[in-house]
């Protein structure tokens, strides 16, 4: 690590923050949630009513590792209180049955098989069939926005924390379907933005890849990409539709990797809308604003690459939870810190480079190790999440990525194959005969046109 201590160091020098670096996706990483129960329930307004409900685990010897409140969607003059707990716990079953006789209302989530709404298999996971599923993620967030570590800089600031707190309740009650509700932002974190984007411009040309370099140009063009304004998601949302069916979707906290993933899977991202705290513009312990639309937005809107990443989110549907870690250790090591080859020059194209102006030049020199991309070794790699990547994977091109990702994704042991289907918007699940032969007419007419198109175009 001395190398990166050497690295930090110089950074500092030329004053910037040691620490430019951003953790990429809305992923929980570092954390295995699998094989963890959350609970979601509100109580009635009786005085002592969460301190009673609260005894109720306690009584039955479960240890909550995780507690928050959040707003009611409900009833909006309630709060609805999320618990997660280990499942094997001996009195979880008579808790529940406690909780449910007692609460105004209880939801209970599986983190590992959960069958609700499954129509399929009891041992797949549920995962979202139409776009307008992801809905349901809101609820599943692992921590609410404002609920800051003691380590995060913003973590004093109780006017940072309250701005926190409108842009999570945004997202908390956004609606798949509905404009992404624009935010005014302050002198302050237009400030903060103007010292990210001002850096990071100047390292795009010779460090970004030749697809983040033409598309950003456009969204300057469209989208209101410049030092002294904030771009708004909603913005940026339509244009990435108009370019590849690309959408944004606004966020209130942590999703899991099987949530986050699954967006994808229908071209949805899930993407922050607050700024970083001013204090340290440089860093930012979890994604911001400036890394979404600086890293992912760009790259987002090139067709090849949209389609890559789409291909992750389809293979993680249903998909055993072993198998979501890998994917989104394949996930980190691309979309979020992807290396190419393009032109015989190495380039970036993972956002979590791309939104870092320390991790940017860092990546390119002789200091990393640079590995070529195989996703059977990828997906166990292990790699750090607070300090520049000492490994980074280097593909030839996303077509090149892709083949091979996909080659891979066939060693996923799930029942059945999966197809979008862009016009509902949903995905289909290639499990009958009479699935399959939809799709097989589908392809026939597209070969038919291509056919045609290849008799008429003069090669
Ligand atoms: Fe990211």
């Amino acid at each position: 690590m001395d190398n990166l201590k050497d690295m930090k160091n110089s950074v500092e020098e030329i004053g910037h923050n040691a620490q430019g670096q951003t953790t990429g996706s809305y992923l929980k990483e570092g954390e295995d949630i699998a094989g963890t129960m959350e609970v979601i329930f509100s109580v009635n307004e009786e005085v002592g009513a969460l301190a009673k409900a609260l005894r109720l685990f306690e009584s039955h010897k479960i240890n909550l590792t995780h507690i928050e409140s959040r707003p009611s969607k409900r009833n909006r003059d309630q709060y609805e209180f999320f618990v997660r707990f280990d499942p094997e716990a001996p009195g979880v079953k008579s808790a529940l049955e406690a909780l449910r006789s007692s609460a105004a209302s209880v939801q209970v989530h599986s983190r590992d098989t959960t069958t609700e709404n499954s129509d399929h298999d009891d041992t797949v996971p549920w995962f979202p069939r139409k776009i307008a599923d992801l809905d349901r993620f809101a609820n599943q967030i692992l921590s609410y926005g404002s609920d800051l570590d003691s380590d995060h800089p913003g973590f004093t600031d109780a006017v940072y924390r309250a701005r926190r707190k409108e842009f999570a309740d945004i997202a908390f009650n956004y609606k798949h379907g509905q404009p992404i509700p624009r935010v005014e932002y302050t002198e302050q974190e237009i400030n903060t933005w103007r010292k990210i984007f001002t850096e990071l411009r100047k390292l795009f040309p010779t460090h970004a890849c030749r697809e983040h370099n033409y598309v950003f140009p456009l969204l300057m063009e469209n989208c209101g990409f410049r030092e002294d304004n904030i771009p708004q998601l909603e913005d940026v949302s339509n244009f990435l539709k108009d370019c590849t069916g690309f959408t944004l979707r606004p966020v209130a906290g942590l999703l899991s990797s099987r949530d986050f993933l699954a967006g994808l899977a229908f071209r949805v991202f899930h993407s922050t809308q607050y700024i970083r705290h001013y204090s340290k513009p440089m860093y930012t312990p979890e994604p911001d604003v400036c890394h979404e639309l600086l890293g992912h937005a760009p790259l987002f809107a090139d067709p090849s690459f949209a389609q890559f990443s789409q291909e992750i989110g389809l293979a993680s549907l249903g998909a055993p939870d072993d198998f979501v870690m890998k994917l989104a250790t394949l996930y980190w090591f691309t979309v979020e810190f992807g290396l190419c080859r393009q032109d015989g020059e190495v380039k970036a194209y993972g956002a979590g480079l791309l939104s870092s102006f320390g991790e940017l030049q860092y990546c390119l020199t002789d200091k990393p190790d640079i590995r070529p991309f195989e996703p059977e070794k990828i997906s166990v790699t292990k790699y750090p999440i607070t300090e520049y990547q000492p490994i980074y994977f280097l593909a030839d091109s996303f077509q090149d990525a892709k083949e091979k990702l996909r080659a891979w994704s066939h060693t996923i042991p799930r029942p059945f194959s999966v197809h979008y289907n862009p016009y509902t918007q949903s995905v289909e699940i290639l499990d009958n005969k009479d699935h399959i032969v939809n799709l097989a007419a589908n392809i026939k007419g597209d070969f038919d046109i291509l056919v045609d198109a290849l008799q008429k175009v003069k090669m």
